[in-house]
């Protein structure tokens, strides 16, 4: 493949998504019996319900008839939905069951019906060929329905291409200046990293602060385990990318000179933020997010503060996803960079663009074609690009 092509689009503003992969869809108490959940998932729009017997149905939003969308209409029986405008009926597979008008079935009477399994908390859905939907793909989120972490979360509604959240989270520099005031410190910035393609579609990002002193957001989180904290600490952040969209990140403080480095956390809090990115438009992702813990398991107060705490942090996210997105779209000719920091954005990039390749999708969407002065600069000064560093690596 010539190096080129793939430099240019591994640096696309707006990435199309995969369609062969499970995308969380919802929380499992969305999709229920009183209220059918219309949501699109990687551009389709489908219609979630749950039958008598509690499993969970995605069909497509759109009668066979006159495509009115069947979440507007009523759940009947055991398992079937009617439409809203002519009352065809469907079962749990999608077949139509009834047409009020007439005797006969027409034989191709029919709405497609994706592949759908709950999963640590969320309904997961499948929108490309059912026929590769393997339920042991779905990325691993344990820590969601662990009884040894203790947590809730939310969802967001972002308004940008799921990518830009997926740079966001591989890359936690960004909490110096975004989360100046909960996250944030100096040594963010000024620590080593290391990059590490694990799988194929796993990579990690580990990121260690060595006494230091605890920004706000850890330093209650450890007065909540200790009322008497007040000392330096060693301050983890590792993140595990799985493809497609899925970003759960291992974050912690633990006391200085405790061992926490080597492998003690004993003495320490830590937390998983739970992050699963589903693609609704090119310009718009579900968000789901989560702040898992392992300390003081049984405290819903400490849950509702980390919870909003979070909730808080995220909102500082959405806005600059936001504006960031406006600003791509307000400036269609000028070009990504990326530096060292985006060394795993880089891979996600990478192994995103190998799935749209084994799909056939790479036409998409365009990439990115420097054409302004400002790209030629910046070529002219790095001939290698961002691409060819991306490997394993450390940063100062
Ligand atoms: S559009 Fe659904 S029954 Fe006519
Ligand atoms: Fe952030």
């Amino acid at each position: 493949m010539d190096e080129q092509d793939l430099r240019e689009r591994v640096n696309a503003k707006i990435f199309p998504h995969p369609l062969n992969a499970w995308y969380a869809a919802g929380w499992d108490w969305e999709v229920n019996r009183k209220q059918i959940l219309a949501r699109t998932i990687a551009g389709r729009p489908m219609a979630f319900y749950r039958t008598e017997a509690g499993r969970p149905v995605a069909l497509a939003d759109a009668c066979w008839h006159r495509l009115a969308p069947l979440s507007m209409g009523t759940l009947v029986g055991a398992e079937e939905i009617q439409c809203p405008y002519h009352g065809l009926r469907y079962n749990a597979s999608g077949r139509c069951t009834r047409l009020p008008a007439q005797e006969t079935l027409n034989p191709s009477a029919s709405v497609p019906s994706f592949p759908i399994v709950e999963r640590y908390r969320y309904v997961w859905v499948w929108p490309g060929d059912p026929t590769l939907a393997d339920p042991s793909t779905i990325p691993d989120m344990h820590q969601l329905d662990d009884p040894e972490w203790a947590g809730d979360g939310l969802t967001i509604e972002a308004a940008c291409n799921y990518q830009l959240i997926l740079d966001n989270l591989m890359d936690l520099t960004h909490e110096e200046f975004v989360h100046g005031s909960s996250l944030g410190q100096d040594e963010l910035s000024q620590s080593e990293f290391s990059t590490r393609l694990e799988s194929d579609n796993h990579v990690s990002v580990t990121r260690w602060m060595i006494d230091v002193k605890p920004p706000a957001f850890w330093a209650k989180n450890m007065r909540d385990l200790d009322p008497d904290f007040d000392g330096r600490v060693d301050r983890w952040q590792i993140i595990h990318y799985y493809a497609p969209s899925t970003i759960c990140i291992d974050v912690g403080v633990a006391p200085t000179g405790t061992g926490a480095p080597e492998g003690d956390r004993s003495k320490g809090v830590n937390g998983y933020v739970m992050n699963t990115i589903t693609p609704d438009t090119e310009r718009t992702s579900h968000y789901f997010w989560a702040f898992m813990r392992n300390y003081r398991l049984d405290s819903q107060k400490i849950t509702t503060e980390l919870r909003n705490g979070v909730r808080g942090v995220f909102g500082e996210d959405e806005a600059m996803l936001k504006a960031q997105q406006r600003a791509i779209d307000a400036n269609p000719d000028y070009a990504f960079y990326s530096l060292n920091i985006d060394a795993g954005g880089i891979w996600v990039r990478r192994i995103l663009d190998r799935m749209l390749q084994a799909e056939g999708r790479l036409g998409d969407s365009s990439p990115t074609v420097p054409s302004d002065a400002r790209a030629l600069t910046d070529a002219a000064r790095d001939p290698n690009g961002p691409v060819a560093d991306a490997g394993e690596r450390s940063a100062r």
